[in-house]
């Protein structure tokens, strides 16, 4: 009699985040958010609504901001992935991570990494970005504690140096 080997329905893929690799064996349906925190330890981007709606989970794919929850693991093959652990490599996320210290800008923290991240696709495509464009940003974002204040006074404050340096360049 033939023997059929059952379908195990995984199926392996890599992962590229913050520059390196992770070999991903796991159903078609994971999301890239469990992807993240189960699959490859990286536990930065929060797991709140899982819903798309609090933006708890934002990290950057291929440079843009997305809610992980709402993103399939197997779709994130061959693009470059980033979250809020790369700030240890002193990047626009690092910057980031010392403007909202510096300012205040948490209470419960929890929201904080998607805040940051949504800012860090920003401030990549424009280093001295405005107050319209910097609320913008972090609309889809929600934080519970109403930090918001602090959180808008730590990109412009970040804002402003990138202006500044991009004057000192002009000089
Ligand atoms: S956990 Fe993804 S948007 Fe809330
Ligand atoms: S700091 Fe608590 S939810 Fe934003």
């Amino acid at each position: 009699m033939e023997i059929i080997e059952a379908q195990s329905g995984y199926t392996s893929f890599t992962l590229q985040v913050n520059g390196q690799r992770y070999a991903l064996n796991v159903e078609p349906r994971r999301t890239l958010l469990d992807a993240l925190r189960i699959d490859c330890g990286l536990t930065g981007a929060k797991k709140v609504c899982e819903m798309g709606n609090c933006g708890a989970c934002t990290v950057l794919l291929d440079g843009a901001a997305v809610y992980s929850c709402l993103v399939l693991a197997v779709e994130c093959e061959q693009r470059q992935l980033t979250t809020i652990e790369s700030g240890a490599t002193g990047n626009t996320v690092g910057a980031l991570q010392r403007v909202f210290i510096e300012h205040d800008a948490l209470q419960c923290g929890y929201c904080t990494p998607g805040q940051i991240m949504s800012l860090a696709a920003l401030f990549d495509r424009d280093p001295s970005p405005s107050e319209a464009s910097i609320t913008e940003a972090v609309a889809g974002n929600l934080c519970r504690c109403g930090a918001y204040r602090h959180i808008l006074q730590a990109a412009q404050s970040l804002a402003a140096a990138g202006a500044n340096a991009a004057g000192s360049e002009d000089d």
